[in-house]
This record gives C-alpha cells, sequence and structure tokens, in this order.
C-alpha cells in the first residue's frame, strides 16, 4: 500500500534508474545505488530485496535522487554514506579524512603478528587520520598503550569520535604534530605509518581520490618526501628490537628498502597485497 506522501516510482524502480545513470562513473552502479538507498530510507539493503514493491516517501526519494547526482560527479560513496567498514569498525568518514583503504588491513596484519608476544606494546600510528589503524589495533590488543598523531586538527576530531563510537577512548592517546615533532616517547615498540606517497604530478589526483584531502595524499620528492622523514627519525622513538612498518605505493618498495638502509636500518623486507604488489616495508632497530 502508499503511503499519502509516497512516490509514484517502487524501490526496484528507482534502483534501476539509478543504477543506469551511474554506469558511466562507477565500477559498481548496482552497489552503490543499493547503499544509497538503503541510506536514504534508514533501512539495510536486505529491507531493499524483500519490499523492492514499495515505495519512498518524497523526502527519501529526493535524498537518494540528490546521492545519485553527486556519484555522478565520481563524489565518494563513502562520504555521502558519512562511514566506511575498515577491520571490524565502521568508521566514521567526513572530507577531513582520507577513506580507508582494504589494503591498509595487511599493515594492521602484520603489526599485530609484530606485537603478538609483547605484553602492553607502546604503539606510534603517525598519520592516523580517521583513526583507522591505531584503533584496528587497540579493538584487538587491549593491553596496548597506543599513540595516534597527525597534523590535521579536523583529521583528529574524526579520529576521536571514532574512539568514542567504539569505546576505545581510553586506549589510545590522540596528539596533533608535525611527524615527531611533538612525540615525546622514545621507546616505541611499534611505529606503524600510512603516510601521503603519491608524486604531486601523478594523474590519478585528478580521479575520484581528488575529493580526499590532497594533504593525506600527496607528498613531494616524487611521494618519498614523508616516508623519509618518518624513516629518518624514527630510530630515536623505537626501543631497541622495535620494529617500524611503512604503507607506500606499489612501485616505491625498493626506494623505501633504500631509505631504510641509509637511515641504519637493517634486513628490511617487503610485502604483498592481495593483487601481489609491494604495499608494506617493515623493519627492526636492530
Ligand atoms: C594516507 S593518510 C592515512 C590516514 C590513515 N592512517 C589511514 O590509513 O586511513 C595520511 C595522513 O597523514 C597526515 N599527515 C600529512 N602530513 C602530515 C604531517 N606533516 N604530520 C603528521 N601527519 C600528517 C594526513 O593528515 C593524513 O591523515
Amino acid at each position: 500500500m502508499q503511503h499519502s506522501n509516497s512516490t509514484s516510482i517502487s524501490l526496484s524502480q528507482a534502483l534501476k534508474k539509478a543504477c543506469f545513470e551511474l554506469e558511466k562513473t562507477s565500477d559498481s552502479p548496482a552497489l552503490d545505488a543499493e547503499l544509497l538507498l538503503a541510506h536514504c530510507l534508514n533501512k539495510n539493503q536486505t529491507y531493499l530485496h524483500t519490499w523492492p514493491e514499495k515505495h519512498p516517501s518524497e523526502e527519501q526519494l529526493d535524498c537518494f535522487n540528490l546521492f545519485i547526482e553527486k556519484r555522478k560527479t565520481d563524489y565518494p560513496v563513502a562520504y555521502l554514506l558519512g562511514h566506511k567498514p575498515f577491520w571490524t569498525l565502521d568508521l566514521i568518514v567526513t572530507e577531513d579524512v582520507l577513506i580507508p583503504r582494504p589494503e591498509t588491513e595487511l599493515l594492521v596484519e602484520v603489526a599485530l603478528d609484530k606485537i603478538k608476544h609483547i605484553n602492553k606494546p607502546k604503539i606510534l600510528d603517525l598519520g592516523t587520520g580517521s583513526g583507522a589503524i591505531a584503533l584496528a589495533l587497540a579493538s584487538e590488543r587491549s593491553d596496548a598503550v597506543i599513540t595516534a598523531s597527525d597534523a590535521s586538527e579536523k583529521a583528529l576530531a574524526v579520529a576521536h569520535q571514532n574512539a568514542k563510537k567504539h569505546d576505545l577512548i581510553n586506549n589510545v592517546e590522540f596528539v596533533q604534530s608535525d611527524w615527531y615533532e611533538k612525540i615525546t616517547t622514545t621507546d616505541f615498540d611499534l611505529i606503524v605509518s600510512n603516510p601521503p606517497y603519491i608524486d604531486p604530478q601523478d594523474p590519478h589526483l585528478k580521479t575520484t581520490i581528488r575529493f580526499e584531502p590532497l594533504h593525506a595524499l600527496a607528498a613531494s620528492n616524487q611521494g618519498l618526501a614523508d616516508i623519509e622523514i618518518l624513516i629518518q627519525d624514527a630510530k630515536s622513538h623505537l626501543k631497541k628490537d622495535g620494529f617500524l612498518i611503512i604503507e607506500h605505493g606499489f612501485d616505491q618498495a625498493e626506494c623505501v628498502i633504500k631509505l631504510m638502509g641509509d637511515y641504519q636500518f637493517s634486513n628490511p623486507k617487503n610485502m604483498a597485497d592481495l593483487n601481489h604488489n609491494p604495499r608494506i616495508t617493515f623493519t627492526m632497530n636492530e
């Protein structure tokens, strides 16, 4: 039955139309349309399949049409929804933070492995953004003492909200800092970072990632400038036998290995992601 303010279009018709409209811009038009419509209805995706013949209200359809218009410009679904799953957490995301990527879960896996035998590990997450890495580690290791820093006050506000949302506020200390500038601890067991690493000339910066903060994505010296700072000052903040783990571009693995060698780290190793691209490099402060 249709309500008085319901529209003449059914949920399945609305989805079909939106899917067609998104085909040119999105790699996943059907999924995008479902996520966005479910959000406007304040329901889950199953609801759309259970009640395809239901009619959305005018407000719900307006919300959906607005989302589809924005998505047609390549605007990310995660920013429209305001959240993104990462690890086991559903993280709040705004335009002030990078949208956490599934590739970064590899860094979390490696980090958890490196600290598995350490009681109350002291961890530093540099450039925490939404808090993705720090909070994923905190959610797995309630004994960890974690510092998460970012230069962006706005990003830290989002990270803080995420810590509250997941009841991890007592597990992570947030610090506004230009990399190590305000970090006074000198005996971390683990330093992790997914820093900006894209060459400012890289044409990818003009694609869909153009909606994400440039300071979270691009770094000078062909994307290596921030990575070099992270490596250069890591020794003075790591315990002996502490680990440094850095995420980087698929074509930067050799350069990161070389930089680690230049700053007296021995035996650095790369790890490949599920697409067989070396995206993580780690080393130990021997
Ligand atoms: C690639 S994003 C990573 C965000 C998050 N760690 C993740 O994996 O989703 C890089 C982060 O580094 C931060 N950043 C950039 N320059 C910085 C600096 N000089 N000092 C501290 N953080 C910085 C950005 O604000 C951004 O949040």
